[in-house]
């Protein structure tokens, strides 16, 4: 595939299987609900901010459990994944859904009180610029909480697929595909807001859960997000895909395969004088 940018263009192609119960019932759909359930609006919040709101799940169900005169905004580059934001919205008139990323957020300067993403912030294509722009627009007194995956994430599938990945993609595409996110540390996000926001305001923290599914289960996400960017001929990909849940499977246990989500947490208040 040859894409502007493969990521953006992968979640558009599987935008109307993204709600579908498959990936709801994935470990990430399972983590991102949890995460949900923890944002907290603030009482003199008037403005939210969501980066990479896909389907816009998060947006509605904050606005539905929300005072009406907050104003909640969506940003996501996929334009599939905006349709069905759109879609879900319908004509709820304190939700509206923006064609953006987090490396250019059409906002004015100060003008959002509270920013939070769901994994979305590890697909950036450049780490400063964004921090930067999450800076540029939100005010002195705003908060945010941004969740994405860590650099230890899904080491189980690592493990197991990388040796069969080098060996059908060859080093060169295995590489390419490898670079496509970023995953930092925790000591390295921290270090990047650091730079960027008052240190004080700023704390990361970092979770290892792990989830059990089917191999069904995590075939279902695997092959849509992360196996679009495996290239290769199709008559190898199916030999490779073979070789690949084979491996998997040898992960099963009592509780099903498991897959553990290093997740960050990023945070910044204001109010707050944290220590790391
Ligand atoms: C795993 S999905 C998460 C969607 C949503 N936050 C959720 O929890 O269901 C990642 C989303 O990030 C979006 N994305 C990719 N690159 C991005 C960028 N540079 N800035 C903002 N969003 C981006 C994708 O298009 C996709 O919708």
């Amino acid at each position: 595939m040859n894409m502007a940018n493969p990521v953006v263009e992968t979640y558009s192609l599987l935008a109307e299987k993204y709600d579908d119960e498959l990936n709801l019932q994935s470990c990430w759909g399972r983590a991102a609900d949890r995460i949900l359930s923890s944002l907290l609006i603030e009482d003199n919040d008037q403005v939210v901010l969501d980066v990479g709101c896909g389907t816009g799940r998060a947006l509605s169900q904050l606005a539905s459990r929300s005072r009406p005169n907050i104003q909640f905004i969506g940003v996501e580059p996929a334009e599939n994944m905006r349709k069905c934001a759109l879609r879900r919205i319908g004509n709820c008139l304190n939700i509206s859904i923006l064609d953006a990323c987090f490396e250019e957020i059409p906002l004015e300067s100060q003008s959002v009180d509270y920013l939070f993403s769901i994994f979305a912030f590890h697909w950036v294509t450049n780490l400063r610029a964004s921090v930067q722009e999450i800076r540029r627009v939100l005010k002195p007194n705003g908060h945010m909480d941004l969740f994405f995956i860590g650099r230890n994430n899904g080491q189980e599938f690592i493990r197991k697929t990388s040796p069969i990945f080098l060996k059908y993609m060859g080093p060169a595409r295995f590489l390419e595909s490898a670079r496509i996110r970023t995953q930092l540390t925790r000591e390295e996000a921290l270090r990047l807001f650091s730079g960027i926001f008052d240190p004080r305001h700023v704390s990361a923290v970092e979770s290892h859960d792990t989830y059990y599914d089917s191999l069904e289960g995590h075939w279902g996400w695997w092959v849509r997000i992360e196996g679009h960017f495996v290239s290769m001929a199709p008559e190898t990909r199916k030999a490779c895909d073979r070789e690949v849940r084979g491996a998997l499977s040898d992960l099963s246990t009592e509780e099903g395969i498991p897959y553990t989500i290093h997740c960050l947490h990023l945070t910044i208040r204001p109010g707050a004088k944290l220590q790391h």
